[in-house]
């Protein structure tokens, strides 16, 4: 493990994860693509606890992207099945763990049933602490800032009134700190339209490891490489010259 950078805490308090990697993991037990999802949503479930058990207060993934309606129509149908299973399954584990569950994305594109189950799922979780979970579902980076520009003009700011606080306060994150650490798992370096507004001073990593193989080991092997990151923000390097920055 790279030393400690003392220029910033050390366990981030905002992680946010590209959940990638599931198709390529059932196609390799030559299983179908939903297989992979199924199995991609109990790692998330363990690995919630493995973050929260490490200091990381917000947890941020996601579970599907404003582009994933192109894929085909069963495999769509599938995962928004998924999130009714994964509510009615697990709601009342992850309520009981102290997680409390958000949903961020755009609701107007979603059936009834799954809006209802995400209002379940919020209203269930709201009192707790321990972690704040949120699942981007029907998300996407760009959205995000077309929709806070959207709500700015709607609360009749005049231009001027348009600075990078008025839209932070009203994307899809605002009651959440800025990611520090932003992991995307399955081999693939890019962002996929995440939390662009979100993420301009994120650390990256990027994990060959498919989603369903995701575990302790690999969330203890990202919160490493972050420990040592030497994060200037613009500034200057705080470590001294010839100190290596780690990962
Ligand atoms: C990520 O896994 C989960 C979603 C996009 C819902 P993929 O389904 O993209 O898996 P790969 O990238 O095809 O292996
Ligand atoms: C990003 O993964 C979206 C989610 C993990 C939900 P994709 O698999 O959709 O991204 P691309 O198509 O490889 O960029
Ligand atoms: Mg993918």
């Amino acid at each position: 493990m790279p030393a400690a950078n003392s220029a910033h805490a050390t366990v981030p308090r905002h992680v946010a994860i590209v959940m990638d990697g599931n198709g390529r993991w059932a196609k390799r037990r030559f299983m179908p693509r939903f297989f992979g999802h199924e199995q991609g949503m109990e790692t998330l479930l363990r690995v919630i606890d493995v973050f929260a058990a490490r200091g990381v207060q917000y947890l941020t993934v996601f579970a599907f992207s404003s582009e994933n309606w192109k894929r085909p129509d069963e495999e769509v149908s599938g995962l928004m099945n998924l999130v009714l299973i994964g509510v009615a399954k697990y709601l009342k584990k992850l309520a009981a763990e102290g997680v409390r569950i958000r949903i961020v994305g755009d609701r107007a594109g979603v059936s009834d049933k799954l809006r209802a189950a995400w209002d379940e799922a919020e209203a269930g979780t709201a009192a707790n602490t321990r972690i704040q979970l949120s699942v981007a579902f029907n998300y996407g980076g760009r959205w995000d800032v077309v929709q806070a520009c959207q709500r700015a003009v709607a609360d009749g700011l005049a231009p001027a009134q348009i600075d990078e606080a008025a839209l932070a306060q009203r994307m899809a994150l605002a009651f959440a700190p800025d990611p520090d650490l932003f992991i995307r798992t399955g081999g693939e370096m890019r962002v996929s339209n995440f939390l662009l507004w979100q993420t301009a001073y994120a650390e990256l990593y990027f994990s060959n490891c498919l989603w369903p193989d995701f575990g302790a080991a690999e969330v203890d092997a990202a919160l490493a490489a972050y420990a040592g990151r030497d994060r200037r923000f613009g500034g200057v390097r705080s470590a001294p010259e010839g100190v290596p920055q780690g990962a």
